[in-house]
């Protein structure tokens, strides 16, 4: 089959379209999508990149997120056909294992998974949105609603508002009620926040986020005129040199929300901050089965727009990838096999 292929970690040039990778075979429990849309997550790149801890079986095919039809059923698996239209939960939450990391995931023709991993899509609903929703959107849902419970009147700060992960949180954070200012990367990507439904945006390469954050909301204070000053949530899946300054514009009690470090883990932290302001970190990692059923019923009845910046061909995933990783997108990026 034809699929895009890592053999070792490394820049862009490991990612190698290849036309003779051997076909999956199903086994007891197993089906084989063929895959019509799986899309892209910063997770590929550090997947391709390797990262410290993290074991990746070679060669891998990665796309963590995959839609297709069923091509083949397994030995012992019910409930589903030739034909089907699914979505793979890319948890495998029986065995362990995650689609595109340590099994071979959507970046291919073919894939296996396990049955107990699939999910119909809803008519209505086109594989491409379907791939676009479980890592990215599900993390966001996990992140702003189960752990992060943001709610109606509060003031949140989102960092790298224009990925995957961000555009969906723009969004829940809306649905719940909060007053959203948006941070992106460019003036067009700052219209296209606004145009989702922020309230304000910050172009943070031009302006400084903490700044501009304060001049909207004040300089959060322990007591008296401050107290009242700053915003409820930050939400900062960024990292790096972002992360102490983001404590800078949390009022007293505000919660800082994450669920990655897309710049750097292990950035310099500043504890007065945390005891002062008396200010709550709440990481979370992934989704809840459940919380892909919610989406997909969310897009279908349109209370949730999914943001597909482009869809490639099998052969274009390099350049698809490379544009994730400049930053470059603005939402989601799919690939269709
Ligand atoms: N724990 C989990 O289960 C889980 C699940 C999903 C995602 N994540 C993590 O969440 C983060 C976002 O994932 P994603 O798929 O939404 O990524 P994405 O689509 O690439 O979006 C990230 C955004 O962050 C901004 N950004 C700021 N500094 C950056 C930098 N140094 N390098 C790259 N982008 C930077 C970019 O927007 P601007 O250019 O506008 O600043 C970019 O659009 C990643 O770290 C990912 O690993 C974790």
């Amino acid at each position: 089959m034809k699929a895009a292929v890592v053999r070792a970690h490394g820049g862009p040039e490991q990612l190698v379209y290849e036309t003779g990778f051997p076909d999956p075979t199903p086994g007891v429990g197993d089906v084989i999508v063929a895959v019509r849309a799986a899309s892209l997550n910063y997770h590929d790149v550090f997947t391709r990149r390797g990262m410290p801890g993290i074991k990746v079986p070679m060669p891998a095919i990665m796309g963590l997120d995959v839609a297709g039809e069923i091509a083949e059923v397994g030995p012992g698996v019910e409930g589903w056909r030739r034909g089907d239209r699914v979505l793979v939960d890319p948890i495998n939450r029986v065995e362990g294992g995650l689609m595109g990391e340590t099994v071979h995931g959507g970046l291919a023709e073919l894939c296996r998974a396990r049955a107990h991993q699939l999910i119909r899509i809803p008519d209505g609903v086109s594989f491409a949105d379907a791939a676009a929703l479980p890592v990215a959107y599900g993390t966001a849902l996990r992140m702003m609603r189960t752990n992060g419970h943001v709610a109606a009147g509060e003031r949140v700060l989102i960092l790298g508002a224009s990925g995957g992960v961000g555009v969906c949180c723009v969004q829940l954070a809306k649905i719940a009620g909060a007053e959203v200012v948006a941070c992106g990367g460019t003036d067009e990507k700052c219209a296209r926040l606004a145009e989702l439904g922020a309230d304000r945006t910050i172009n943070y390469v031009r302006e400084d986020f903490v700044a501009a954050t304060q001049a909207l909301y004040g300089k959060p204070g322990r007591r008296g005129a401050g107290s009242g000053n700053g915003v409820d949530v930050v939400v900062n899946y960024t990292g790096g040199d972002t992360w102490t300054r983001s404590l800078r514009v949390l009022k007293v009690g505000g919660r800082m929300l994450t669920c990655g470090a897309t710049a750097g883990f292990d950035p310099k932290e500043d504890i007065r901050f945390i005891w002062t302001f008396e200010l709550k970190i709440q990481g979370s990692n992934g989704w809840a089965r459940e919380d892909i059923h919610a989406l997909l019923e969310m897009v279908r009845d349109g209370k949730l727009r999914v943001m597909i910046d482009g869809t490639y061909p099998l052969a274009e995933a390099r350049e698809a990838l490379r544009r994730l990783e400049d930053r470059e997108v603005f939402g989601k990026i799919v690939v269709t096999p």
